[in-house]
């Protein structure tokens, strides 16, 4: 799968921004997505030209209306990226039902609301691949004593990868990858307990966006072409650093 039209929400910084480069240096037609129009987002379309689209994917409604405009604006993809998230730190003991809804709204809502409307187009066009950007704090092991509602809707991600795996065999491949600590503005969130994390893995520092998008870039490539359902790790080997 090369020069397909390539969808990464979430990429107008931080991982979906390298994705949409590794992506682009592969030779896909790239769509670039935001919350909202900004400079970061342009700035990325004129250095891939790519077009750029923007909407909220935690509001239901603008997410199903700018996928759809997207698709039709853009062309219908072959591959698709969800990058798009955010983590903020809740105590579980404080936590409310908006902030619940909150953690759900973009980690998950709007994964659901985009796929909705692509996966059906996307088999019956004959086929491609989705990757979904989980967390390591979705996997079992790793989930966060700190940010319970967010490693609840990470992990929420990975059983989605599966279900719609399963679904959608064997035309659309889904698989996820689930970054360990990664230096983009999420660093900006890390306290001096998190940064001690983020250097504990078995490599001795935290991964560069660009290490999680050849991840990414990797299972929607042929080269992965028997893999699907899959959650693939990529931490440094944070998991098994057992600190
Ligand atoms: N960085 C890490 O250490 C780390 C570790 C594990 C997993 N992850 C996951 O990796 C993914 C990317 O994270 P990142 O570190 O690259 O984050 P980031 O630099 O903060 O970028 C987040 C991206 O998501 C978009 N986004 C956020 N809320 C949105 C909404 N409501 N509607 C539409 N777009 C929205 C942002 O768009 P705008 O620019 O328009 O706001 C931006 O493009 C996330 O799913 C995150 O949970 C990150």
């Amino acid at each position: 799968m090369t020069g397909c039209t390539a969808l990464v929400l979430g990429s107008s910084r931080g991982i979906g921004a390298a994705t949409a480069r590794a992506l682009g240096a592969q030779g896909h037609r790239v769509v670039l997505h935001g919350r909202a129009p900004g400079e970061e987002l342009a700035a990325l379309g004129r250095e891939l030209a790519a077009p750029t689209v923007a909407f909220d994917l935690a509001d239901e409604a603008a997410a199903r209306r700018g996928v759809a405009d997207a698709a039709a604006a853009h062309g219908l993809p072959r591959v698709v990226v969800y990058s798009a998230g955010v983590n903020r730190v809740v105590p579980f003991e404080d936590a409310s039902g908006q902030d619940l809804a909150g953690a759900f709204g973009v980690n998950v809502g709007g994964a659901v609301w985009v796929l909705q409307h692509l996966l059906p187009k996307m088999a019956a066009q004959g086929g491609g691949a989705v990757v979904l950007v989980s967390s390591i704090r979705g996997v079992d092991a790793t989930a966060s004593d700190r940010t319970a509602l967010y490693s609840m809707a990470k992990a929420a991600l990975g059983n989605l990868t599966v279900s719609l795996a399963k679904r959608y065999a064997p035309t659309v491949r889904v698989n996820a990858v689930a970054p360990g600590f990664t230096r983009t503005d999420m660093v900006a969130t890390w306290d001096e307990g998190a940064w001690r994390q983020a250097r504990s893995n078995l490599l001795g520092r935290p991964a560069e966006p660009r290490e999680i998008a050849s991840a990414v870039a990797f299972l929607a490539s042929d080269a992965a072409a028997h893999i699907t359902g899959q959650t693939l790790v990529v931490d440094g080997g944070y998991g098994l650093s057992g600190k």
